[in-house]
């Protein structure tokens, strides 16, 4: 973990789940954590922690829907720590229901969070990777954006949006930038808390409860990717529960 000191990483949806374990894992192994979400108690409290535990961390209220706020983040990153190595954009929102539910609102705010927030990320680093000359994109997808099942089609459609964005961001990066797909299966977090439908919720809640794994394993996965030296572009990662399908 040497190569993840004073790297520093600017994280967004980091105050729970797959964001919460990845900046505390990173932190523990000597990165600076730059921290984005929308609830500024509970990120000023990882951001408390971090540092009393002897780590780096900054954090800026972050809505990803917001472009002014991501590139509040990433500004902060480089008066802070001077630089911006990575931009974790981890923030995301599952709302899952059938079709024919016309849930339309919950279609609009899957797009807005889970594409439009990672595309305004990628507006708001690109033009500092460049200046920098260096730089890496970690973008969360899903393994719903590899396969879809039912209930599952915009919510897919979004991670494989996801996917889609971050190869052709790749193509395009050239030799300086690294782009890395992270995909996960079920893992332990309040991702259910985004779900409107009840049904869904109590059925992805009951499911996380019997084969889900921790967010530290996908914040091992992330911090793998980036650990890797600049020549070597980690682009894609699916880590799954065993149990899962
Ligand atoms: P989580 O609900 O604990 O974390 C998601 C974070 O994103 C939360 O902190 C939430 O407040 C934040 N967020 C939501 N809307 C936001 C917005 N507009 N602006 C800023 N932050 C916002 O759930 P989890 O699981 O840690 O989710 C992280 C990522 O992992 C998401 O992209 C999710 O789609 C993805 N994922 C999760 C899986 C799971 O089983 N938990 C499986 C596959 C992918």
């Amino acid at each position: 973990m040497q190569k993840l000191k004073d790297k520093v990483v600017a994280i967004t949806g980091a105050s729970s789940g797959i964001g919460e374990a990845t900046a505390l894992l990173l932190a523990q192994s000597g990165a600076k954590v730059v921290l984005g979400a929308r609830r500024s108690d509970r990120l000023e409290a990882l951001a408390k922690r971090i540092v009393d535990a002897g780590g780096d961390a900054a954090f800026a209220v972050t809505d990803v829907t917001q472009r002014s706020d991501l590139v509040r983040l990433v500004t902060l990153a480089r008066d802070r720590f001077g630089q911006l190595d990575v931009l974790l954009s981890n923030a995301g929102i599952a709302p899952i229901s059938r079709l024919d539910e016309l849930r339309v609102d919950d279609w609009e705010a899957m797009i807005d969070v889970n594409l439009k927030g990672l595309l305004f990320g990628i507006a708001a680093a690109l033009p500092v990777f460049r200046q920098q000359g260096f730089g890496h994109f970690v973008n969360v997808a899903s393994t719903s954006g590899i396969v879809t099942t039912p209930t599952m089609a915009v919510y897919s459609a979004t991670k494989m949006g996801v996917r889609a964005i971050s190869e052709g961001l790749r193509q395009e990066a050239g030799p300086s930038l690294r782009v890395t797909i992270i995909s996960p299966g079920f893992v332990q977090t309040g991702l259910a808390n985004s779900m409107t439908n009840p049904e869904m919720k109590a059925q992805i809640n009951n499911k996380m409860t019997e084969i889900a794994i921790s967010p530290d394993a996908i914040a091992r996965a992330i911090a793998f990717a980036i650990e890797q030296p600049p020549e070597v572009d980690v682009n894609e990662i699916i880590v799954r529960p065993t149990a899962q399908s």
